[in-house]
C-alpha cells in the first residue's frame, strides 16, 4: 500500500531529452506498466506549458485546435523561474527566485485512462495467444463451454466503463474510458477565480465537502442560483491571487471537466489544492505566472487571443423581446425611443421573425419587406440583430437544410446517420462547425446576396449552441454523436458554440470583403471567444438575486478573456417590479453589453412603460451610458490591444468605480474602496453611486482618449485613429502636443 498522497507514476531517467524548446520523458504508472510522454516547456512571457499524452495510444487522443492563437514561441532560460522535476513519485515544482508557487501532483492524483481495444477484441487478442487447439482440448477434457462464459464475464465487468446510462439516454463510448485528471498546489494562496460560467459569487468556494465546479455546456432555462453545474459556456482558466502575486492555470481541454477545490487558509503559509479531471483529450496545461494581474491578462491573451473590438454601435443601448412582432411593432418601438428622448442604437428579432424556425428567412407575413424596415432604421443610424440558431429544420424544401444535407454537414450520429434532434422548429439537425469547410459555407449564408432581405445594418446573435437538443440528455447533443474526422462529440462539447460564433464572425467579415468589424452575441463560449465577439450570461430571471449575481458572473467572464459581456437587463423570465427594472438599468448602463430583454408572453417593457418619473430614471441612466461611450470605447481599445479588462472590481477602468443598487428598497449602499477604506453612500432613487477619481482628487487627474470610424478596419491597416493620454493639472488640461485652458 502506497501512503495517502503518493503518486503511482515514475520518471524514467533514462528516457529524458533535453533540447533548446523542451525537456521530454516518459513516465510509467507501477502498476499497469503504461507509459506517458511527458513534455515540459517555458514560453515567452513567463508562461510553463506540461503536456501529458499516451507514449503510444491504441489511437490519436484529441488535441484541442484553434484555440491558441498560434503555436507558442517557446523560450529556453529565464532566470526568475525554475522547474523542478521529481522523478520517484512523479511530481513537478515551479519556483520563483527560490519560492514555491506551485506544484503538480504533489498528492498523487494524476490519473490517465489509457485507450485499450474494445472488450471483445480483447477477447480475441487472448484467444490469439493461446492456440485454438488448446482451448478446444480443454473444453473437451472439462466438457464446458467455458469460453462463453469468461466473455460474458469479461464484457459486464468491462462494458460498465464502455458506456453509460444516463436516464433513459445510452452513451456509447466507441474508444473505451478515457478520463485524465491531476492535481495542482498553489502555495501561499488562499483566493482562486474564474473558471466560468456558473452562477456563484466571485472568489471560488472550496468544493471538499460538496459539488465541484462543472465545465459542460448546457442550456439551463432560469438557472438556479449559486450552483456548480456548468451553464451555456466554459472557459478552463483559474487565477490564484496573493498580495504579491497573481498565477494562473489554463487546462486546455473542450470534453466535461470537472474542478474541485481544497483551500487550506489555517496553516502557516496559505494552500489551495486544484484538482482537475476531464472526460477524455490529453493533458495539456498552461501555467500563467503573472506576476501581476494584468500580465495574467496578457500571458491569457498572449494565449487565447483579446477582445475583438467591437463596433462603437455595440456599445450603444440593445433592444430585445422574445418578439418583436412585426415591421409595425419594430416600427412603432424605434419611435418610441425618441419620442421619450432615449438613446438607443440597436433593435433585435428573436426566432418568430424566420418562416417556421428557418434561420436565415422571414416570416413572410409579419415581415414582408425586411429591407425597408432595415433603410427606416438605418437613416436613424440604427441597426438591426437578428437571431440565427445552429439546429437546421429537417425540410427538404428548406434549401439550407437539402444543401447541408447533400454535402454531408450534419453531425452524425454513432451509427453514422444525420445526428436528429428537437429544438424550435420540431425536428432538426445540427451543422458540424468542427469543420472548416462546414464553417466557410455557413460564413458564406451571410452574403448578401445570398441571405435575402439582409443589407449592411444587419448583424448577428447565436443562441442555443450548447447545442441545445430539446429531449436530450441534459438537453444536450449525446456525446457518442460523431463530428469531422471521426471525433466524437464528447471531445469537442464545449467548443460548439465557439466554433459557431467563430464561422459567423469570419462570414461577416467577408460579406464586406474584409472592411467592416463585425457584431455577433453567443450564448455558448469557450477560451478564446472573445475573438469573435460577445457574450451574455442566459436566461436569468427578473427577481433582485439574479441583478445582484449578475455582477460577479460577468466579472468572472471579464477575467477570463471574455471583455464583452452583458446580462439581461430586467431579467428575462419574468415581470420585473418597476424599482427592479430601473435599478437593472443602472447597473447595466455600466457594463460592458448592455441590453434589454424578455421572454415570450411577458409583459411589454419597454423603458417608459412604467410611468413618468421611471422612465426619467431609466433614460438618465441609459444617456449616462452615451455620455461615457468615449471613455468605454478607449477601455475597449485597451482590452483589444493590452488584454486590460474593461470591467474589474466593477470598475470601468480605473477612473471609475461603480456600485449598483441591487437590494430592494435600499437606502443606502456601502462602499469598500481600493486600499480597504469603506463608507456608506446614499443609494439615492434617481442615480447610480458612481465615482471618478477626478472627484477623489480634484487637483489632478490623467486619463486618455481613443477614436476612430467606429466600424472598419481601418484602425489596424491603415492605422487611422487618435490615441491620447491627457493629464488635468491645477485647472490646466495637457497633452503630449498641446494645452487648453478649461476655465
Ligand atoms: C433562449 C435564449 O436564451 C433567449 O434569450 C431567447 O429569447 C430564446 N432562446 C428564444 O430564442
Amino acid at each position: 500500500l502506497l501512503p495517502p498522497g503518493k503518486s503511482l507514476y515514475r520518471a524514467l531517467l533514462d528516457s529524458v531529452t533535453l533540447s533548446d524548446e523542451n525537456v521530454k520523458f516518459q513516465i510509467i504508472h507501477e502498476e499497469n506498466k503504461v507509459l506517458l510522454q511527458v513534455e515540459i516547456c517555458e514560453i515567452e512571457g513567463n508562461i510553463f506549458r506540461l503536456k501529458i499524452d499516451e507514449a503510444s495510444p491504441l489511437r490519436a487522443r484529441y488535441k484541442v485546435p484553434d484555440v491558441l492563437i498560434k503555436e507558442p514561441t517557446t523560450q529556453s532560460v529565464n532566470e526568475d523561474y525554475k522547474v523542478q522535476i521529481t522523478a520517484n513519485p512523479f511530481q513537478v515544482e515551479l519556483q520563483s527566485k527560490g519560492e514555491t508557487v506551485m506544484s503538480m501532483n504533489s498528492n498523487g492524483l494524476l490519473y490517465f485512462e489509457h485507450l485499450q481495444p474494445p472488450p471483445s477484441d480483447r477477447y480475441s487478442i487472448c484467444l490469439s495467444h493461446h492456440s485454438i487447439n488448446t482451448w478446444f482440448e480443454q473444453l473437451g477434457l472439462l466438457g464446458l463451454d467455458i469460453s462463453g462464459f469468461l466473455f460474458m464475464q469479461e464484457k459486464q465487468e468491462d462494458l460498465g466503463l464502455w458506456q453509460e446510462k444516463f436516464g433513459r439516454f445510452l452513451d456509447i463510448k466507441a474508444h473505451g474510458p478515457s478520463s485524465v485528471g491531476m492535481d495542482f498546489s498553489l502555495y501561499g494562496f488562499e483566493h482562486v477565480y474564474g473558471i466560468p460560467q456558473h452562477t456563484e459569487a466571485l472568489l471560488l468556494k472550496n468544493t471538499s465537502d460538496g459539488d465541484a465546479y462543472r465545465l459542460y455546456n448546457l442550456d439551463i432555462f432560469g438557472h438556479k442560483i449559486h450552483d456548480k453545474i456548468g451553464i451555456y459556456g466554459s472557459v478552463p482558466l483559474l487565477l490564484a491571487h496573493k498580495p504579491n502575486r497573481t498565477s494562473g492555470i489554463f487546462w486546455l481541454n473542450s470534453s466535461e471537466t470537472l474542478v474541485d477545490i481544497t483551500t487550506k487558509a489555517q496553516r502557516e503559509v496559505p494552500l489551495t489544492d486544484v484538482r482537475w479531471m476531464s472526460e477524455s483529450g490529453i493533458i495539456d496545461v498552461f501555467l500563467l505566472m503573472g506576476p501581476t494581474a494584468f500580465d495574467l491578462f496578457k500571458q491569457f491573451a498572449q494565449l487565447t487571443g483579446t477582445q475583438a473590438l467591437p463596433p462603437l454601435f455595440s456599445l450603444g443601448y440593445h433592444q430585445c423581446r422574445w418578439n418583436y412582432e412585426d415591421e409595425q411593432d419594430v416600427k412603432a418601438v424605434d419611435a418610441g425611443f425618441d419620442e421619450h428622448s432615449i438613446p438607443y442604437d440597436v433593435m433585435w428579432l428573436d426566432i418568430e421573425h424566420t418562416d417556421g424556425k428557418r434561420y436565415f428567412t422571414w416570416d413572410k407575413k409579419k415581415f414582408q419587406n425586411p429591407q425597408k424596415m432595415q433603410e427606416l432604421l438605418s437613416k436613424k443610424k440604427r441597426k438591426l440583430v437578428v437571431i440565427i440558431d445552429p439546429h437546421i429544420k429537417i425540410d427538404p424544401t428548406y434549401s439550407l437544410y437539402s444543401q447541408a444535407k447533400d454535402k454531408g454537414y450534419f453531425v452524425k450520429d454513432r451509427n453514422g446517420q444525420d445526428f436528429e434532434g428537437i429544438c424550435w422548429p420540431g425536428s432538426s439537425c445540427y451543422l458540424d462547425f468542427t469543420n472548416p469547410e462546414v464553417r466557410k459555407w455557413y460564413g458564406d449564408q451571410f452574403a448578401f446576396k445570398t441571405y435575402k432581405g439582409s443589407t449592411n445594418i444587419l448583424f448577428v446573435w447565436n443562441d442555443m449552441n450548447e447545442p441545445s437538443v430539446f429531449k436530450g440528455a441534459e438537453l444536450t447533443m449525446q456525446k457518442d454523436a460523431v463530428h469531422y474526422n471521426n471525433w466524437e462529440h464528447r471531445e469537442v462539447h464545449n467548443l460548439y458554440g465557439f466554433y459557431q460564433q467563430m464561422a459567423t464572425a469570419e462570414g461577416l467579415i467577408r460579406r464586406s470583403s474584409g472592411k467592416e468589424r463585425p457584431f455577433v452575441l453567443t450564448r455558448s463560449f469557450f477560451a478564446g471567444s472573445q475573438k469573435y465577439g460577445a457574450v451574455w450570461t442566459g436566461d436569468n430571471r427578473a427577481k433582485w438575486a439574479y441583478l445582484k449575481i449578475s455582477i460577479p458572473m460577468l466579472l468572472t467572464i471579464s477575467m477570463a478573456g471574455i471583455s464583452f459581456c452583458g446580462a439581461d437587463v430586467g431579467g428575462f423570465i419574468g415581470d420585473p417590479e418597476p424599482e427592479l427594472l430601473v435599478r437593472w438599468y443602472q447597473a447595466g448602463a455600466y457594463q460592458p453589453f448592455f441590453r434589454g430583454h424578455s421572454i415570450m408572453k411577458s409583459k411589454r417593457r419597454e423603458p417608459w412603460l412604467f410611468g413618468e418619473k421611471n422612465t426619467r430614471i431609466i433614460r438618465e441612466a441609459i444617456r449616462e451610458r452615451y455620455v461615457l461611450l468615449p471613455y468605454l470605447y478607449t477601455l475597449f481599445y485597451r482590452a483589444h490591444t493590452a488584454a486590460e479588462p474593461p470591467c474589474l472590481c466593477f470598475s470601468p477602468g480605473n477612473a471609475l468605480l461603480v456600485h449598483p443598487v441591487t437590494e430592494q428598497e435600499a437606502k443606502a449602499v456601502s462602499v469598500l474602496l481600493p486600499g480597504s477604506e469603506e463608507f456608506l453612500c446614499p443609494a439615492l432613487e434617481a442615480a447610480v453611486n458612481l465615482y471618478s477619481t477626478w472627484c477623489v482628487s480634484q487637483a489632478y487627474a490623467v486619463g486618455e482618449l481613443y477614436l476612430d470610424d467606429g466600424h472598419s478596419f481601418q484602425y489596424l491597416h491603415k492605422k487611422q485613429f487618435l490615441y491620447r493620454k491627457f493629464t488635468f493639472l491645477k485647472n490646466i488640461l495637457v497633452d503630449a502636443d498641446w494645452a487648453i485652458c478649461i476655465n
